[in-house]
């Protein structure tokens, strides 16, 4: 059973897939590991350590990747990347399947068994596998120090001898996993911190926080939370009470976190352009949704733009700007996610194709593309 790790090949990706910890979890459950040179790096992991933990160093991707069982990855295999894996190879990572048919039926047609691992269910068996929340609640710290760092003040209350600093307002929009660390981080720094969603759920976890909850109340709000926790798309007269109610409190904030998604759709847009002139020169927003669409208008992806003195944060792979705690979690995800592809008596692979979190992350498998929501068309 050989594991590979190789080095992440998109230019703004700094995490990896495994740590020295799981590397040496993956030989205890009877694996050979192997990891591409530098593949740490950019996480503060140098080759020394994966090599201390037991995985041999391969020098390049050919040779990390030559006849691996399992490829543990952050994104998904780039055509290269493929060609190099051998058939029937099992690769589990954050394969980003929606809007992406081809890129799915590419790895159904090299015989890759792939396993988007951001498919994983919300059931309790799985939240150690869940690397949504690994990462989105890293992006949501991360969101506020971010923002911070462009605000031109200070965020608590400061009482000096030259004068009084007012504490700063911040609000959160959408009260997720990110959004929920975004007002716990932003409340320890001493902000006044207001927030909002559309899941009922979410009002009780903002209070709880210490953070004021602003939602437009009404039956469809009541109703807006799926089976599976996550947020409906609303109704457009919803959305355009809720925007209402929004733009006059956006105007008195000082730094606005927005962190809204509705999985497999592109972000919805919660905050206008007239809602970003209506804020007060010096103010920041940071959008946490830019690489989904982005929920800002005039965010722009990898980029601070700057609107009437307003700055837009909509930096890339948030997660990524804190490569080494990012790493160690997304690693131990992958770990577990990987466990349950593996007989620990036999120390061999043994899919278990009934198994409910299996079936919900295969894409692909002998061929073809498995999974129902990505069906090739045509
Ligand atoms: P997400 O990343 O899909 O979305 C972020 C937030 O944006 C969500 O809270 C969503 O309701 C909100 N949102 C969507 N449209 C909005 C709009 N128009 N206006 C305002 N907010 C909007 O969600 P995430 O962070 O993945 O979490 C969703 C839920 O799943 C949460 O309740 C979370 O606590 C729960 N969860 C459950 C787990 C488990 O049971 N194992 C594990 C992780 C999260």
């Amino acid at each position: 059973m050989l594991v590979a790790v190789p080095a992440e090949t998109q230019a703004d990706e700094s995490r990896v897939a495994a740590s020295p910890e799981t590397v040496r979890k993956f030989i205890a459950l009877g694996a050979t590991v192997r990891v591409q040179s530098g593949a740490g790096l950019a996480s503060g992991i140098p080759d020394a350590d994966f090599e201390a933990a037991g995985a041999g160093i391969a020098g390049d991707a050919a040779a990390a990747l030559a006849d691996a069982d399992i490829v543990l990855k952050v994104r998904r295999p780039e055509a290269a990347e493929i060609a190099l894996l051998k058939k029937g190879a099992i690769v589990i990572g954050t394969l980003d399947p929606y809007g992406h048919d081809d890129a799915v039926k590419a790895l159904a047609d090299a015989g890759i068994v792939a396993f988007a691992t951001e498919l994983t269910p919300r059931i309790t068996r799985a939240q150690v596998m869940d690397v949504l929340s690994s990462q989105a609640n890293l992006a949501g710290y991360r969101a506020v120090i971010d923002g911070a760092a462009e605000y031109g003040r200070a965020l608590p209350m400061m009482m000096t001898a030259a004068g009084t600093v007012p504490a700063a307002r911040v609000f959160v929009m959408g009260a997720g996993v990110a959004g929920l660390q975004a007002i716990a981080t932003a409340r320890r720094l001493g902000a006044i911190v207001t927030a909002t969603d559309v899941r009922p759920a979410a009002k009780e976890q903002v209070e709880s926080l210490g953070a004021k909850f602003i939602a437009v109340e009404d039956e469809e709000f009541k109703q807006a939370e799926t089976a599976g926790g996550y947020a409906r798309e609303m109704s457009d007269a919803y959305k355009q009470k809720q925007a209402d109610l929004v733009a006059a409190h956006i105007a008195k904030q000082d730094i606005v976190i927005t962190t809204a998604l509705i999985p497999g759709r592109p972000a919805p847009r919660l905050v206008s352009d007239a809602m970003v002139r209506s804020m007060r020169p010096g103010s920041v927003i940071v959008d946490l949704a830019v690489e989904r669409g982005g929920n800002v208008e005039g965010a722009q992806p990898g980029a601070v733009a700057v609107v009437d003195g307003v700055k837009i944060v909509g930096h890339l792979n948030v997660p990524g700007r804190l490569a080494a705690t990012a790493s160690a979690l997304y690693a131990k995800n992958l770990l577990a996610f990987a466990e349950q592809l593996i007989d620990k008596e036999k120390k061999t692979i043994a899919v278990d194709w009934d198994d409910e979190i299996v079936k919900a992350t295969a894409l692909t498998r002998d061929g073809a593309v498995i999974h129902p929501a990505f069906q090739p068309k045509g």
